[in-house]
């Protein structure tokens, strides 16, 4: 009796003590959010819609967060919350689980432009993003915001601004290897497993002078390094608050070993005296990234840092954007048709493309163009408010007002598929959430409604050297090989965003030189 009295009163104690404790929060929150509403009245402007601007919807909406990052659903579930808004009013909106340190989504022309380029100085990426992405890229380009990321990108800006021969030859061999990695016809191979170690032995020779050599050797430990060291980071990303509970052993074992891959080159490289690298500079074959940067500087942490950005940067883009071009092609015979009639009136079945050739080569250009229109290698994009601004709001409407420590995604792929941007459907132009390469014979985005590189200033440094080298194996692949054939269920495909999208199922296809068999057992899913 008196046992049960004594658990009944400590339960009431505890409810509460809980329900105190939830009382004061929510009043908290609810001041905080008081007090961002009057300083944004002082300013003149307005918030955004709200999505969840209490403790009990926005836990929820963090639960969403959480359960569709999880199912790979996180892209859709955030261009979903644009899309249920009232019409009218449907590009972008607020979120905040403490009142203050808002998330703004939006996928607004006007204010991606703001953001990115005529406003940029009021954004970057931020103390957090540097602190968090510090072990792995150090000061790199892609940790860095203000002078540090002007001094970054006057480093590496050399090696993009031109044409090489150099990268046409490294293309020409890396692409040869991979396809001689694709089995013959029937069998089913991941073409995106292969295009990952492609785009990483592409990138490492780019970089260093040498690559990890990973088609050959798939089990190769820079390779794993790579995809240990990203996937932890992505965790210590997504989980900031809780990133000192989480183990990261692993984490820094995978990045030594990157660092004992590309260490050698860089004491290599700075034993090379400064009147040999300018000499070496002007023989376009023998003149690596590395060299480039050892003619900026002697420091080979900072050598390092650059170094480990660009191979984050152009190892996974690529690989996932030619995943998803293949992945969208094996399901249009008519197209790879298209293309393959396209490269070989033009080359030949043989014939090693120029830059020139890549240039002339229209339809090839529209595929890229749409696959990076629907399947962006960046869906989302982050920016950090580092002072308080106005960016556009909806015409004829005050501005939004963004507060410092409050955060911006730019939902790139949400605006890539917004019908309200597009001309209306017709013979010529297909629904937006089709693939359709056709459509950019007719059509030309109109400015900051097509974003695939971003924009502005921090546009990516990259983008000549990524469209080229994915051309170059687009047309191999369609040189060689006369249909392909999805293998799985290509309608159950999945976006898995780790920071870049990227084909959650693989893209499990059998590819076919001219003569050979298509299995007819093998259906396809649309047409
Ligand atoms: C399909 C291929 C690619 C896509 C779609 C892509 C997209 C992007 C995007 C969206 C950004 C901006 C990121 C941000 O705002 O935080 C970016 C930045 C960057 N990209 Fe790419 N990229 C691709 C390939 C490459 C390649 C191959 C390289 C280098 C070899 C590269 C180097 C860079 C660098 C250095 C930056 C940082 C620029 C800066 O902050 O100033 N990218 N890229």
């Amino acid at each position: 009796m008196l046992l049960s009295s004594l658990q009944s009163a400590s339960f009431t104690m505890v409810a509460s003590v809980g329900l105190a404790f939830v009382t004061i929060l929510t009043v908290l929150v609810w001041l905080r959010h008081l007090a961002s509403d009057i300083r944004i009245r002082k300013l003149g402007g307005v918030r955004a819609p709200i999505l969840a601007g209490n403790l009990l919807s926005a836990s929820k909406l963090y639960y969403e967060i959480g359960r569709n990052q999880y199912n790979n659903n996180l892209v859709a579930w955030c261009t979903a919350q644009l899309d249920n808004l009232p019409p009218g009013k449907r590009t972008f909106a607020e979120f905040s689980l403490t009142g203050s340190k808002r998330v703004l989504i939006t996928r607004d022309p006007e204010q991606i432009k703001a953001i990115l380029a005529t406003n940029i100085s009021s954004f970057g990426h931020g103390s957090m993003w540097h602190k968090l992405w510090r072990p792995f890229l150090g000061d790199g380009i892609f940790a860095v915001d203000g002078q540090l990321w002007h001094d970054s990108r006057a480093m590496i800006k050399p090696m993009f601004v031109r044409d090489r021969l150099r990268n046409l030859a490294i293309f020409d061999a890396c692409t040869n290897k991979l396809l001689s990695k694709i089995p013959s016809a029937g069998v089913t191979v991941d073409l995106k497993d292969l295009f990952y170690r492609w785009s990483m032995d592409t990138t490492t020779e780019f970089l260093l002078g040498e690559n990890v050599n990973s088609l050959d050797f798939p089990d190769n430990d820079v390779l794993n390094a790579m995809h240990v060291a990203q996937r932890i980071q992505m965790f210590i990303f997504v989980l900031n608050p809780i990133a000192p509970l989480i183990p990261k052993g692993d984490y820094y074992r995978a990045i030594r070993k990157i660092e004992e891959f590309i260490e050698p080159a860089i004491t290599r490289t700075l034993a090379i005296p400064q009147a040999r690298l300018e000499e070496l500079s002007k023989l376009d074959m023998e003149f690596s990234f590395l060299h480039s940067i050892a003619r900026y500087t002697r420091d080979p942490k900072v050598i390092r840092d650059q170094i480990m950005s660009v191979l984050l940067a152009g190892r996974d883009t690529t690989a996932a954007t030619m995943s998803w071009a293949m992945y969208e092609l094996s399901n249009y015979p008519k197209l790879w048709a298209r293309l393959r009639r396209e490269v070989i009136n033009e080359l030949g079945s043989h014939g090693t493309p120029t830059y020139e050739a890549l240039k002339d080569l229209t339809y090839v250009k529209n595929i890229l163009n749409e696959t990076l229109r629907l399947h962006p290698a960046a869906p989302l994009n982050m920016r950090s408010v580092l002072e308080t601004t106005t960016i556009p709001g909806r015409p004829g409407e005050p501005g939004v007002v963004l507060l410092k420590g409050d955060s911006v995604t730019i939902n790139t792929l949400g605006m890539h598929t917004y019908a309200d941007l597009y001309p209306p459907v017709s013979d010529t132009f297909a629904d937006p959430r089709i693939f359709s390469p056709e459509r950019w014979e007719h059509w030309t985005p109109k400015p900051w409604t097509y974003a695939p590189f971003s924009g502005g200033p921090r546009i990516c440094a990259g983008q000549n050297f990524a469209l080229t080298e994915m051309a170059f194996c687009l047309v191999r692949l369609a040189q060689r090989f006369e249909s392909i054939e999805y293998r799985g269920d290509w309608a159950a495909q999945r976006l898995r965003a780790d920071i870049i999208g990227t084909p959650a199922l693989g893209v499990h296809v059998a590819l076919y030189e001219p003569g050979e068999k298509p299995d007819l057992r093998f259906k396809r899913y649309a047409h």
